[in-house]
């Protein structure tokens, strides 16, 4: 047991309460934050004539070494130290000697992994949006190519009108658009850096925050000290927006599955993406779809743990904060995980184009357009809608669809009915006459394309690639 402290104890800490004290085995993932965020404190002391030139050109060739060993398998990161911060103080003493001892002037271990988590989550937010981005990218190009294919579209799950497949699509770039902005959002608020906060209450050495804060990258530094080093409601910004990404991402998957079923067949879903059952030979399973419907259960899960983890919390640091990181690299882990391995699914997708005109051809998707075109003709629409109902259940009687009838058929029900019925209740007039804003008529969706490609532009150059 390597431990930071010694001077106050005169007895040995419990093994188990070691163990329970103990970050190491996850926090080990910060090793290059912590490092990268060491070399800018011990250059900032240096340039305030805190550390020598000497001491500090020291601190960051042994800290250089260090990273470089363990990348090599030279040196293992062990449960002997209690967290990462102690595993690379303790190994450049190690190595350097009394320069070592002066890397931690004017800092604790309280703003150390305050910084620590936001470099790492910052990159996180970065990647997630790339992720986002990939995900627009697919289903924009599954838009273009899709702008006239015909589905049902649904409410309660049942045939409710005629649309697109673009359309469809384009309620989910929709939702992943607003996803894309919410990294934005956060990385907008989060960017500012806690080092230099201290325990909780700065510090006496003429320490240049600004000075850090550019080093490494943020806007500048964080205000209160004792905001600094308790704040974590950037990483819970982070795990609501996840959440959300999770949202959509199991609404899509419950789609997928519903398409993929024997009843539906809209889709095809590549070998690749499905998997077969080891008794049923004709089965293939869309388990990846299911797994991402089962998983944000998980991630809705580690953004409640950390909620609850900081509502009873005193200012400044405490203990309890450390339980910030298994929740948070679990939610980032498996919803980035979900996002690649559904835009992928999503890209070798199959659309079955027939069975989905099939579909929309029957269900009565065309109902609303029949009452729609008696009122062009002069009846009230409450009245078209009695009259359209009761010709339905004629149908339904009869099982076939409205424009299967005669129009003398047609004509018993109302004498407004002429042979230009036929065409008015098509699926490409249901469609194409579909001109509001946001509906589904192929002139409008040449227009959301549009507006979704210049998004994707403007996102890319503002944030992506700024
Ligand atoms: N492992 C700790 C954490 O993750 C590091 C900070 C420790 N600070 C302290 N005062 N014990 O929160």
């Amino acid at each position: 047991m390597a431990q930071l402290w010694g001077g106050r104890f005169t007895g040995e800490i419990n093994q188990l309460a070691w163990d329970f004290n103990a970050s190491i085995t996850f926090d080990k993932r910060l090793l290059h934050e912590d490092v990268k965020g060491s070399k800018a404190h011990v250059s900032m002391l240096a340039a305030n004539g805190i550390i020598s030139e000497t001491e500090k050109d020291s601190i960051i060739k042994g800290l250089d070494e260090i990273l470089a060993e363990v990348e090599d398998g030279k040196l293992e990161i062990t449960t002997e130290y209690e967290d990462v911060h102690s595993f690379i103080e303790s190994n450049l003493i190690k190595k350097i000697g009394d320069a070592g001892k002066k890397m931690h002037t004017g800092r604790s271990r309280n703003d150390q992994v305050a910084l620590d988590m936001r470099l790492y989550t910052r990159e996180q937010v970065l990647s997630t949006a790339e992720m986002l981005y990939n995900m627009l990218d697919v289903l924009n190009s599954k838009m273009e190519e899709n702008t006239e294919t015909y589905m049902p579209g649904f409410t309660h799950l049942q045939k409710a009108q005629p649309l697109t497949l673009a359309h469809h699509l384009g309620a989910y770039f929709e939702m992943f658009k607003r996803d894309a902005l919410r990294m934005q959002d956060i990385y907008e608020r989060m960017n500012y850096c806690p080092l230099g906060a201290g325990a909780l209450a700065g510090t006496t050495y003429p320490l240049d925050r600004n000075m850090t804060a550019e080093l490494l990258g943020f806007y500048g530094p964080t205000a209160n000290s004792m905001d600094s080093v308790s704040d974590r409601d950037y990483l819970l910004e982070y795990l609501s927006a996840l959440s959300i990404i999770m949202m959509h991402l199991s609404r899509f998957s419950e789609e997928v599955i519903i398409w993929n079923s024997n009843e539906y067949r809209f889709v095809e879903i590549d070998d690749a993406y499905s998997t077969g059952s080891s008794i049923m030979p004709q089965k293939k399973n869309p388990d990846i779809a299911e797994l991402v419907r089962g998983k944000t259960g998980r991630v809705y899960g580690d953004l409640m743990g950390l909620l609850t983890t900081m509502k009873g919390i005193p200012l400044a640091y405490n203990k309890d904060m450390q339980e910030d990181k298994e929740a948070a690299f679990d939610a980032m882990d498996n919803t980035q995980h979900c996002l690649v391995l559904f835009t992928d699914m999503m890209r070798t997708m199959k659309f079955n184009k027939d069975n989905m005109e099939k579909s929309a051809m029957r269900g009565f998707t065309n109902a609303t357009d029949a009452a729609d075109y008696l009122v062009n003709k002069g009846m009230p629409f409450r009245d078209a809608h009695g009259v359209i109902g009761r010709l339905v259940l004629y149908c339904i009687d009869k099982n076939c669809a409205i424009d299967d009838l005669k129009i003398n058929e047609l004509k018993e029900f109302s004498e407004l009915f002429a042979e230009d019925i036929y065409n008015a209740i098509s699926l490409k007039t249901c469609v194409e006459k579909r001109l509001t804003l946001g509906a589904p008529s192929p002139e409008m969706m040449k227009k959301e394309l549009l507006s979704n490609k210049e998004f994707m532009e403007d996102y890319k150059k503002n944030f992506l690639n700024k």
